[in-house]
């Protein structure tokens, strides 16, 4: 028999709850931490960006957040989060610019499941450094949600837990997991009421790989600074459009070959660019949101003029099945 959510636990659809929850989280927090101190690896995703807004809420200083910049972010991301938490809200927060190190160690690898576990593996590396030099520390934070514990428990797949981490640093704590009986939903509302900025909160689904994945085959930077800017206008473009928070995810991806086209008179030789909107309940199945033709003109005329090396942009019209919603 699996973990239950608590019987009397209402389901959170106000601020108000959103609010009795908050408190009583930050009660349960100090009893369990006391003066000790907490890690949280913080990516600036909705679950890890509560779990630090409640800690800083509950502990202050006491919580150490480490935020991993692997060079696979959304463009403004890391300057996000260290604006949020170290500026705002006067978190002790950690930034780690690991950028050469993730592209040199993916430089040349093309195989989609290969370049995962490289980003995988130097992710516990770089974060188990950063814990190695810290005294005193005794709870490890984690933004585990209460979807990711059903899945685990359906063996459909094992979240993101101590277990990824080496020995040495997973046996020295103890895991403080403040959102754990929550739906993502549910998360939303509390982020709210925590204050923390809508973007953040009401951000789409990121992979973990980040980037990495829309970048297909062996990343270069110049094609992945590609996908970073063209990512960058057509978030921008649906959120001017009133599609932000609307449509479920959409992104660009520059795949890894070149055609000619034409500019000023001149032959040119680049990249196209990709363009994916889906609207999903599970993720199981998709369907694509087909925008209107203008937003599309515009959206093509802003990336070929703003984003060195693409030449042409494409609209993927295939729901899943039989595409994944990525492409690796
Ligand atoms: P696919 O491509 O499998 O994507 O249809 C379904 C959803 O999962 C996200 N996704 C990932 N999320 N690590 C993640 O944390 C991954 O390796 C990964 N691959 C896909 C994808 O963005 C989509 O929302």
């Amino acid at each position: 028999m699996g973990e239950r959510r608590p019987e009397s636990m209402e389901r959170i659809t106000t601020p108000e709850l959103a609010k009795a929850f908050i408190d009583e989280q930050v009660a349960a927090l100090k009893k369990q931490v006391g003066d000790k101190k907490v890690l949280l690896a913080l990516s600036g995703g909705v679950d890890s960006s509560v779990v630090a807004a409640l800690l800083i809420k509950a502990i202050g200083q006491q919580l150490v957040c480490v935020h991993v910049n692997h060079g696979l972010l959304r463009k403004g991301e890391p300057e996000q989060v260290i604006e949020v938490f170290r500026n705002q809200m006067n978190a002790n927060l950690i930034y780690v610019d690991a950028v050469d190190r993730f592209l040199d160690k993916l430089a040349g690898v093309s195989d989609p499941e290969q370049k995962r576990h490289i980003i995988g593996e130097e992710f516990i590396d770089v974060f188990a450094e950063e814990a190695r030099k810290l005294d005193g520390v005794e709870f490890l934070a984690q933004g585990t949600i209460w979807p990711d514990i059903l899945e685990s428990e359906a063996g459909i797949k094992a979240h993101h837990n101590a277990g990824g981490l080496p020995e040495d640093i997973a046996s020295r704590f103890e895991l403080v997991e403040p959102v754990r009986i929550l739906f993502k939903d549910e998360v939303r509302m509390v982020g709210n009421e925590l204050g923390l900025p809508a973007n953040m909160v009401y951000r789409q689904p990121f992979p973990g790989p980040g980037l990495g994945v829309r970048c297909p085959g062996a990343i270069t930077r110049d094609r992945l600074e590609a996908v970073r800017e063209s990512d960058a206008i057509l978030r921008e473009e649906f959120a001017k459009n009133g599609l932000e928070g609307k449509v479920w995810q959409y992104f660009t991806v520059v795949p890894d070959f070149k055609s000619t086209g034409v500019k000023n008179g001149q032959r040119t030789f680049d990249w196209p660019c990709i363009i994916r909107a889906i609207n999903t309940t599970d993720v199981m199945e998709v369907t694509v949101e087909h925008l209107p033709d203008e937003l599309i003109d515009h959206l093509v005329k802003r990336i070929i003029a703003e984003v060195p090396g693409i030449n042409r942009v494409l609209y993927d019209y295939t729901p899943k099945p039989p595409a994944t919603v990525e492409y690796e």
